[in-house]
């Protein structure tokens, strides 16, 4: 963790600000084109804030007790038990009882299935082995054309801004809009997908890594300048209640908030696709809770139809160099994808904006109206994609 972040996190369960306590850490140095651009985005206090990281300790909040783990570098914020919090006790033991004799760890209730959302994504995220070519079906160079068009980065820069994406997954997404848009980016994610983000591209002075649920996200209200999120609100217990959680993080007065989520529409694009879907919602409740080796060996067989589609068929109409190669890993991270999680809800364009406008966003713009590059895959305007802009919140929200 860099020490930077400490300016915007805080404790999720009462917003207070929280307490550092650095069992190791390290320094390393900055280049004079990252220093400038963290420069720009909020100016830098001392010479700790961008160049020491925490690789071990923990954030106390003195109002509610707790303390907040931060194992491998990364801070751990979730509010109720979980792994990575008693593998760092009992690490720990004697480093904490000397340091944080007074705190415990939070021992909140998780929302609704989410340790098993936790459990699933995990699995998918920590069994890939990321090489570098491609994010999901595209190629790595279009993974970064398919962000622009999504955020619409032709008529809205995200130069010098700081930016939140929810759910992050395995951060290079996020590692490539912050070194090439030159913005600061802080990602968090639900399960140790962090772990794999924090190994590829921890290194990166401008990305943020944090474990977090969007139940209880480690930030105030109003204070991101863009907020967003691609295929992740739908994998929760309720998806309009994530985006409930999510929308007030986005600056009052213009901060965009965009969201990406499965649509009907998409679902029935074809005959056959309507009918995968049907299976797939017949069979994704029993293998969400099937344990690993049982969801593996479940999976195997529809590898080759996975392998065989994107080679055979997305790559012959995107073209090979806009596209991924699948062989068995990148074929089981897909199917786990989609056939493992606990919830995969689908929504309307007319739906989701409401919800915006809920929310005190306006001037919505939505991905079925704009066409796209050649290069981007059909799928991200049938599913649904909305920017919004927040306004001041009525004063009877404050
Ligand atoms: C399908 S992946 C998408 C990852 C990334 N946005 C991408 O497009 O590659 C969904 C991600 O959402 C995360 N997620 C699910 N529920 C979450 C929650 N409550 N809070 C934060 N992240 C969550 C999962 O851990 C997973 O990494
Ligand atoms: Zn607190």
């Amino acid at each position: 963790m860099k020490s930077r972040l400490l300016r915007w996190l805080v404790c999720p369960q009462c917003f207070g600000d929280l307490t550092l306590f650095a069992a190791q850490s390290g320094r390393s140095s900055l280049d004079a084109d990252d220093h400038e651009i963290l420069e720009r985005v909020a100016p830098i206090g001392s010479s700790e804030e961008i160049e020491v990281e925490i690789m071990s300790g923990a954030l106390g909040c003195q109002a509610c007790g707790v303390y907040y783990p931060i194992h491998n570098g990364i801070p751990r914020m979730l509010t109720y038990s979980s792994e990575v919090a008693e593998v760092h006790a009992r690490g720990n033991a004697a480093w904490l009882s000397e340091h944080l004799g007074n705190y415990k760890l939070p021992s909140g209730s998780p929302p609704p299935g989410e340790e098993n959302v936790l459990r699933n994504f995990s699995t998918e995220w920590t069994g890939y082995k990321w090489t570098g070519d491609g994010y999901w079906n595209v190629s790595t160079e279009n993974a970064l054309n398919c962000k622009r068009y999504e955020l619409g980065l032709g008529k809205h820069s995200l130069r010098d801004k700081l930016v939140l994406e929810v759910g992050i997954g395995i951060g290079g997404t996020a590692d490539m809009l912050s070194r090439k848009e030159r913005c600061e980016i802080v990602g968090i994610d639900l399960g140790y997908a962090v772990d794999q983000a924090q190994h590829y591209f921890g290194k990166n002075p401008l990305l943020h890594i944090v474990q977090a649920s969007i139940f209880a996200p480690p930030f105030r209200p109003n204070t991101f300048d863009v907020v967003y999120t691609h295929g992740v609100l739908h994998h929760t217990f309720s998806t309009s209640a994530a985006f409930r959680s999510v929308a007030p993080l986005a600056k009052e007065k213009n901060g965009m908030l965009y969201v990406w989520l499965y649509s009907h529409e998409h679902e029935k694009v074809t005959t056959l696709r309507r009918l995968l879907m049907s299976i797939e919602g017949l069979v994704r409740p029993v293998l969400s809770r099937l344990p690993k080796a049982g969801q593996t060996a479940a999976l195997l067989p529809t590898l080759p139809f996975y392998i065989l589609y994107q080679n055979l068929h997305v790559r012959r109409k995107y073209g090979a160099a806009n596209t991924a190669k699948y062989g068995w890993n990148e074929a089981l991270h897909a199917a786990r994808d989609r056939l493992t999680p606990p919830f995969a809800h689908r929504h309307t364009y007319e739906e989701v904006a409401e919800w915006f406008e809920s929310a005190e966003y306006a001037h919505l713009e939505m991905l079925r109206d704009e066409q796209p590059p050649d290069s981007v895959p059909e799928s991200y305007r049938q599913n649904v994609g909305i920017r919004g802009f927040r306004r001041e919140a009525a004063a009877s929200d404050k």
